[in-house]
This record gives C-alpha cells, sequence and structure tokens, in this order.
C-alpha cells in the first residue's frame, strides 16, 4: 500500500507543530525555570519567573507608577524613579546579588565589587556585549560601543587622535553664545549643538549641517529604541514578519543616516591623495587604516566598520558631552557657592578675558571635583551590561550561559553604605583628594564611562569638552535656574532630562 499525498503532508505539518511547540517550551518554561533553579539554589533572590511574560508587566505596571510621580521640588534621588523594578526588588530580596528575569531572558544584578572586578578585568571575551536588540543595533552599529573581540583594540587607538585635536573647536560655539539677548537659555539642546559642531568639525571636516542632520536621526531613532526596549513583542515570531509603525521608520532613519556617512566618507575617499589634503581627523585616520591592508591587529577595516564607527562617534560624543554639560550647569545654577569657586578658579588660571590653554584644562581643580560629582549623581550611562557566553564561574558563584550581568551604576553611585547619608547630596568636595579616595578604592564604586579596558573613548573628549566650555561660560556668565524648569530625569538609553534644561544667563560685567 502506497501512502497517500495527504498522510505525508499531514505527517510534516504534525512534525513543524511539534518542533515549534518544543522550542517554544524550551525557551519559555525550560530555560527560566532552570536558571532560576540553579540561582536559588545558590542564595541568590528575585521575583518569581511568569510563563512567557517573565516579570515584564510588573515592570512596565512600576515604570508608569513611577512616570506618574513628579519630583515636587529638584531632588537627586532619582534611582527609584529611572529604575523602580530594580530600586523594588533591592528592598525585597536583598542588594547583594539579585536576579530578576526580563522576558525569558535572565539577568542578574551585581553590586559586589570583587564580582565586579573580575567581570572588568575580564580578557578571555568570555562576556561580550549583549544584542541589545535590533533598535539599538541599528543606533549603535557594531562600533566602538558594540563591538567586541579584536576589533575594537584598532578602533580605539585610531579614535584616540581626535579628541586632542578637538578644544579648539568648543571656541566657535561661544561666539555664538555671545550674540543671544534672550535671558532664558534651553542648555540641552544647545550642548547638542555644540558638541555636534565640534564633532562634525574636527573628526569628519564635513560642515555643520551635514554633522546636524545625522544627530538628529541619531536622536529620533534613540527615541524609537526607548520606546520599545521593553516592548515583548519583539521577542517573537510575529515582530519578525510583521513591521510595526517604529520598525519602519527606524528602517528609514538607518538608511538615510547610511548614506549621509556613505556620501561623507566617499568625498573623503576622493580627496585623499591630494597634497594639500588634512587627513589628521578622525574620518581621515580611518580611511588610512582602511587601507593599510592589514594592521598590527591582524585586522582590516570594512567599510561597513568606517560607517559604523562614524555612527558610533556621533553617539558617544553627543550624548555623553551634553548630558555631562546640561547637568553640570543645572547643578552649577542652582548651586551658586559651587559656581563662584569654579569661577575664581577660571580667573586665576585663565584670567577673565583670555581662552583657555590646554596645558590650564589639568589645573581645573574645582572644576575638575564638580564634573566627577555630576558625573555621580547624573550618569549618562545607567548601568553597564555584560552576556555570559558559557557558564562561568564568578567569586562564588555558578553562573549559566547566556544571562545578562547587570552592573547597576547608577545604584552604586547613589548608596549610602558607599557614598554616606549625604549620596543624594551635591558635594563636589567629596572629590577634592581625587576619586579613589572618595570610593575608598573602591574602583567598582565609581563607574560614569564604564569599566576596564573598554571603558567609553568618550571620556576624555567629554571632560575637556565640558571643562573647557565650563571655563568659557564662567568667564562670561553668572546663571540661575530657570522658573520654567522641571526635574525630570529619564532613561532614554542615556540618563536625560526630559524636558531640557532651562537656565537664566546674566553676563557678567
Ligand atoms: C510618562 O507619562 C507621560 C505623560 O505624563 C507620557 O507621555 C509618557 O509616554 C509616559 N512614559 C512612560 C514610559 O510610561
Ligand atoms: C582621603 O583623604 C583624606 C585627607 O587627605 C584622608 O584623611 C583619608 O584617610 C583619605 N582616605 C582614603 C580612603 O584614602
Amino acid at each position: 500500500m502506497v501512502p497517500s499525498v495527504g498522510a505525508l503532508i499531514l505527517v510534516f505539518l504534525s512534525f513543524l507543530i511539534l518542533s515549534t511547540l518544543v522550542n517554544f517550551f524550551h525557551k519559555m518554561w525550560w530555560v527560566p525555570t532552570r536558571v532560576k533553579r540553579i540561582m536559588t539554589r545558590q542564595g541568590i533572590k528575585g521575583p518569581p519567573y511568569h510563563f512567557i511574560h517573565g516579570n515584564t508587566k510588573e515592570i512596565a505596571a512600576m515604570k508608569e507608577q513611577a512616570n506618574i510621580t513628579r519630583f515636587t521640588e529638584i531632588s537627586h534621588d532619582i534611582y527609584p524613579r529611572i529604575q523602580p523594578h530594580f530600586f523594588t526588588w533591592f528592598q525585597l530580596y536583598g542588594w547583594e546579588k539579585l536576579s530578576g528575569l526580563v522576558w525569558s531572558q535572565a539577568e542578574l544584578v551585581i553590586t559586589e565589587p570583587d564580582i565586579i572586578r573580575e567581570i572588568a578585568n575580564n580578557h578571555r571575551a568570555t562576556f561580550a556585549r549583549p544584542d541589545l536588540g535590533s533598535y539599538n543595533k541599528k543606533i549603535l552599529g557594531d562600533g566602538l560601543v558594540t563591538s567586541s573581540g579584536k576589533k575594537w583594540a584598532s578602533q580605539r587607538k585610531l579614535a584616540n587622535h581626535v579628541f586632542n585635536a578637538m578644544v579648539a573647536s568648543v571656541e566657535l560655539m561661544l561666539n555664538r553664545w555671545k550674540k543671544m539677548d534672550s535671558n532664558e537659555v534651553e542648555m540641552n539642546a544647545e550642548f547638542r549643538m555644540l558638541a555636534a559642531e565640534v564633532i562634525s568639525r574636527t573628526a569628519f571636516g564635513s560642515n555643520y549641517l551635514q554633522g546636524k542632520e545625522v544627530f538628529e536621526m541619531l536622536k529620533e531613532m534613540g527615541t524609537i529604541a526607548g520606546r520599545n526596549y521593553y516592548n515583548p513583542r519583539h521577542l517573537g515570531l510575529l515582530g519578525k514578519i510583521v513591521k510595526s509603525n517604529d520598525d519602519l521608520k527606524s528602517d528609514e532613519l538607518q538608511k538615510r543616516i547610511h548614506n549621509v556617512i556613505i556620501k561623507t566618507v566617499k568625498e573623503r575617499e576622493k580627496t585623499m591623495g591630494h597634497e594639500d589634503a588634512d587627513n589628521t581627523d578622525f574620518l581621515g585616520q580611518l580611511l588610512l587604516s582602511k587601507n593599510n591592508i592589514i594592521n598590527s591587529q591582524g585586522y582590516q577595516l570594512s567599510t561597513q566598520d568606517i560607517i559604523d564607527e562614524c555612527k558610533t562617534f556621533y553617539v558617544s560624543g553627543d550624548g555623553t558631552t551634553s548630558l555631562l554639560l546640561s547637568w553640570a550647569v543645572l547643578l552649577l545654577s542652582i548651586y551658586t557657592e559651587w559656581q563662584e569657586r569654579a569661577r575664581e578658579e577660571v580667573f586665576q588660571i585663565f584670567g577673565k578675558e583670555t581662552q583657555p590653554h590646554f596645558e590650564g584644562l589639568a589645573k581645573l581643580k574645582i572644576i575638575g571635583m564638580i564634573i566627577h560629582e555630576t558625573l555621580r549623581l547624573y550618569p549618562p550611562g545607567i548601568a553597564i551590561i555584560r552576556k555570559n557566553e558559557r557558564e562561568v564561574k564568578l567569586g562564588n558563584l555558578i553562573v549559566p550561559a547566556n544571562i545578562i550581568l547587570h552592573v547597576p551604576v547608577l545604584a552604586l553611585h547613589h548608596d549610602y553604605d558607599i557614598w554616606g547619608g549625604d549620596a543624594h547630596l551635591f558635594k563636589p568636595e567629596r572629590f577634592s583628594q581625587g576619586v579613589s579616595n572618595a570610593t575608598k578604592n573602591n574602583p567598582s564604586a565609581y563607574m560614569p564611562f564604564g569599566f576596564g579596558p573598554r571603558n567609553c573613548v568618550g571620556s576624555n573628549f567629554a571632560t575637556n569638552t565640558a571643562k573647557v566650555t565650563l571655563a568659557m561660560m564662567l568667564q562670561h556668565y553668572r546663571f540661575s535656574p530657570s522658573p520654567n524648569y522641571v526635574h525630570l530625569p529619564v532613561h532614554i538609553t542615556m540618563l536625560v532630562p526630559k524636558n531640557g534644561v532651562q537656565v537664566m544667563l546674566h553676563a557678567l560685567k
């Protein structure tokens, strides 16, 4: 007897359905349950896992609750608002070790300095940066911020080249400020423009408008990514088949960013051979390295690498610098005694009129302390995220493969045990004897730029740009808070002031 075609199809379909079901239960039930059991056995507590949703529903509810609550005054105690779920779980399950499950993805929160050090010092590429989801990948590309393995070492050297050349460009921004006659200024927008200008002019040699275009598009993608971070839709098959408006929008933005950068790269490649071509900037260095057949790390940059790198440069340079400056100016407008001390220091080192010089930057001790304290209270990156690719031992802990390791930077920066009962107050004097004195030699207590050899290449850029900008602002203006300012720090990829930072400028005469 020959089986009918119908019967064969039936068998095939049953098999398909069965394997889909098995896969589904493996991912949604078996893996999370197993991870939970391993964690519990080692004394790591956390919220119970709910089938399919994990803890996403609770997280969404807590975020909404936190979102409704408004600050009645300017408070720096922002962690409960920014990460209400972890804040609640710390109180329920303890702070030392915690495992939360987000979707079916387990997240292990690490606050123990020894374990953080182990992760930071890990040179065996066990801890790759996780796949941040399609939106973030589109923003960051596979550049310095997300790439792992041997790529970054050579790229980082190139990126360092640029930062030295930047200081001079900040002055261009200050001319714009001098012409401003309105008293109230929205600082965040100003500083984003400043960052765009500095980066576009010095790094890409492109004009400001081209830079600005890329920035605006990246910012829009950042908003979309923030909106979709806890959207479980992206887990399932549905998210892959049916594209939402946000998907389409971000696809389109990505294409446009890609095109602008490609155009800039192509234009530069054409002029590179010219005798008077200046290739000392970021893009020039990247292109030179691309053309060195193979560099010392044995890795050759591709055009895609260059595009990723340019995007990373825009994102990290823009975000970190403009946020650091925005929060710093807000804090100085509130704490006028520190504003005065900073101004005195600037007058002492640079005088009242003269432009800052590079050697002077290192002497700005008070401003350095203010920058540290600003980054402590308002670090642009609120957490460091790693994913362990295989089972590892961390301290006494056995951590199963594919767990997100979450180092809660913002929570550590506000921890009473580390910083004392005044942890939520603005007190730059903590840093008067340097960072290691302030943290009592605990490097994991303060990580505004991440940790390890991969820490953000933008940190020098951001700090130096902030120093120059603050110094020149202080030379020319006194600033006070605007009555229109509404204190609303939110987490949209970075820690940003939702409604901007409105400050009143008063010209010094
Ligand atoms: C927070 O509340 C505002 C309105 O007050 C709303 O527009 C926004 O979408 C809310 N955000 C979240 C994450 O719920
Ligand atoms: C920090 O500096 C102060 C003043 O010099 C000193 O008394 C204190 O012992 C230092 N603390 C640490 C942990 O180094």
